[in-house]
């Protein structure tokens, strides 16, 4: 059973929640994460032992996902898919943590047989939440597709336990591991240069000059020539663009678009 801590002043139905959700977020029906949402603190049970949540989460980037259960097959393969790229997950510096309505002994016993089974040791923790009530507090049930599990949701928090992406499948669709990877990139790509990432985008692709920035902008930015307007709304930078200096970005290669 998780415990929690609250700032004060809580009313007693506070109090009696699982989760320190900021009073804003308290609306009486409900808090469901949204992109630019404080993920709030929590304490919890996992199968590496007590953690309190924005301790273990902030100052890297983090994948939360929840699951409905241990020893089903969907979770299985999320599960062993997650394990498969964590060398993937490592070089990009992301920790991964899971929820399921189960208890300690049962997921520890279940990342075992998953590891041993497809051959990728799970090596990241597991919430136990066995009572469901950090998933209610969190946003990670819906009603149409059970009454009590969670739903296979996958949160992307940055360093500063921002939520920056928010996946959500339903009971009988798993989730796919190439997807939470490319948006990992997309994010971080966007943070590091400041830029619009297109659709379909993969790394090395052309990212773009955002929204709301004007061509004078643009070119102080990214320098002159470094940009190129395919319609006055589409403005594409080159696919390798270098490290700011002095607040500037240089093109390392002219733009071939
Ligand atoms: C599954 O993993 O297949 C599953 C688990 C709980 C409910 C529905 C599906």
């Amino acid at each position: 059973m998780a415990s929690f801590r609250f700032p004060s002043p809580v009313s007693a139905r506070q109090a009696a929640a699982p989760v320190r959700l900021p009073p804003g977020y308290c609306n009486g029906a409900g808090w469901v994460p949204r992109i630019g949402d404080i993920f709030p603190d929590l304490d919890a049970r996992t199968t590496q032992g007590p953690i309190r949540f924005h301790d273990w989460a902030e100052g890297r980037w983090t994948v939360l996902f929840s699951q409905p259960g241990a020893f089903t097959p969907v979770c299985s393969t999320e599960l062993a898919g997650l394990a498969e790229i964590a060398a993937d997950l490592d070089r990009r510096g992301v920790q991964v943590i899971g929820l399921a309505p189960d208890t300690v002994a049962d997921l520890t016993a279940w990342c075992v047989d998953v590891s041993v089974m497809f051959g990728n040791p799970v090596r990241f923790p597991m919430i136990s939440d066995p009572d469901g009530a950090i998933a209610r507090a969190c946003g990670m049930t819906h009603p149409k597709e059970s009454p009590d599990l969670p739903i296979r949701k996958t949160l992307i928090l940055d360093p500063a336990l921002r939520v920056r992406m928010v996946f959500e499948y339903p009971l009988r669709v798993g989730r796919g591991t190439d997807e939470i990877l490319r948006v990992l990139d997309a994010l971080q790509e966007r943070d590091r240069l400041d830029v619009a990432i297109p659709g379909d985008w993969q790394p090395g692709d052309p990212v773009l000059v955002p929204v709301g920035l004007s061509d004078d902008e643009a070119d102080i930015r990214f320098g002159a020539g470094g940009w190129r307007a395919l319609r006055r709304y589409l403005r594409v930078l080159a696919p390798a663009i270098g490290d700011r200096v002095g607040g500037t970005v240089a093109l390392r290669q002219p733009c071939t678009h």
